[in-house]
């Protein structure tokens, strides 16, 4: 592996029961880069990076971080990030520099090496203002600067932060995402999210997951370019008409749009004016805009609207990730039967569940409990007979290993 590939995963794949997590990713990341990981809720971005953090292992597939493999040694790939967890794990009743000296000494940091960091710390996340403060007492944009805190408090090259911004509101989320980047400068940050503009905002590349497979990876123009079409909304006045002639009908307007050169698709939109809405499609490179001008006054139509809209990369991420509720419901993945074949043996089973108990210690919160019920909802569901046999086998011997 070249050295500065500091996140490897090969072909990992995932199955909480019947849900399979996630299937076959892939991606490497370089050294300095800030890579947004997204993906609607349930896509696999927290599985991902448990199993890029040591907390829980792939059923199939495999991972480096900073060259170290999450199997073989998983204390220098500890030792090599920092972790804000979707939920950070916070002692509400100490103060923020009791719980930095707390996670400091759980790291192992001699007293000057602490010192030196915790300056670094307090500047880089903005905390001197709360430094002696119950975290308690602190506001949701503090505690996740103060959970930022705890994942620098060692130093690492590279950064795995989880949804570090869900439930803030927008000043704090803007807040993070600034102290994100400041971070960012001389380190590797992997950052999941389902916001796009915080993408936007801090990050030069993305990877988005969908349904636990990658469906695309690269700078984000590139991303953007993915679909390739701009819009254009356009609204007519359905009562004007000049003197002597009819208003215009949906069905006219329609067809005159049709027909203008360049207008890949004309779609009629719901609107509450007395008014035709539409719209229309073309090629990214194209600007309809003044020919559908030409149109409506050739016509004697009064335009109410007309504007064009690139492809937003929000229209992209939809496009790509449709499809994904399916997954949000707890329903099952259609099974797979060669990838059942590949899937390791029931002895990694034994090590998800002991890092599974693990990180229910470490991460408070974390609703396993909800996802083991969504696991079994899909037990219901009857796609593949390989794969029934196989998710039976599972189920036993986690049933037996409770008793
Ligand atoms: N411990 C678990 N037990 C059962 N199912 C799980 C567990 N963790 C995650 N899942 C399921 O795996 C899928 C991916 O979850 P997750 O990685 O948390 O998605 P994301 O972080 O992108 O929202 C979801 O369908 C989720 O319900
Ligand atoms: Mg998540």
């Amino acid at each position: 592996m070249s050295t500065d590939v500091m996140i490897e995963a090969s072909g990992l794949s995932k199955k909480f029961g019947r849900v399979r997590a996630l299937d076959k990713i892939s991606f490497k990341v370089k050294k300095g880069e800030v890579v947004g990981f997204l993906g609607p809720n349930g896509a696999g971005k927290s599985t991902t990076m448990r199993i890029l953090t040591c907390f829980i292992s792939p059923t199939v597939g495999s991972a480096k971080v900073h060259g170290y493999d999450v199997f073989d040694d998983p204390l220098d790939v500890r030792k090599s990030i920092g972790y804000l967890p979707q939920r950070a794990p916070l002692y509400t009743d100490m103060s923020v520099e009791e719980y930095l000296r707390f996670t400091a000494q759980v790291r192992h940091l001699d007293e000057a090496r602490y010192k030196k960091q915790l300056g670094k710390v307090i500047e880089i996340c903005g905390l001197a203002q709360v430094l002696t403060k119950d975290i308690g007492t602190l506001s949701h944009g503090y505690r996740q600067r103060v959970g930022l805190g705890q994942a620098l408090i060692h130093d690492p090259p590279i950064l795995i932060l989880d949804e570090p911004t869900a439930d803030l509101d927008p000043n704090e989320k803007a807040e993070v995402i600034r102290y994100i980047k400041e971070i960012g400068k001389d380190r590797t940050v992997l950052l999941s999210t389902h916001n796009l503009a915080e993408v936007e905002e801090a990050c030069a590349r993305a990877i988005i997951v969908s349904k636990g497979r990658i469906v695309a990876d690269g700078p984000l123009d590139e991303i953007r370019a993915k679909t390739g079409s701009v819009r254009y909304i356009v609204t007519i006045d359905e009562r004007h008409a000049e003197a002597g002639q009819k208003p215009p009908t949906a069905t006219a307007v329609q067809e005159a749009f049709q027909r203008i050169d360049g207008a890949k698709t004309v779609r009629e939109l719901p609107t509450d004016e007395n008014a035709h809405k539409f719209e229309l499609s073309s090629a990214e490179d194209a600007d309809l805009r003044a020919e559908i001008f030409r149109l409506v006054v050739s016509n004697s139509w009064t335009l109410l609207e007309l504007e064009r809209k690139a492809q937003s990369l929000d229209a992209v991420f939809r496009d790509l990730t449709r499809g994904d509720e399916r997954l949000d419901r707890g329903e099952a993945w259609e099974g797979d039967a060669a990838d059942e074949a590949a899937d390791r043996d029931d002895d990694d089973d034994e090590d998800d569940d002991d890092s599974d108990e693990d990180e229910r210690d470490s991460d408070a919160g974390e609703d396993d409990k909800s996802r083991s019920q969504k696991s079994k909802a899909g037990d219901d569901d009857d796609n593949d007979d390989d794969d029934d046999d196989d998710d039976d086998d599972d189920d036993r011997k986690a049933n037996k290993e409770k008793r």
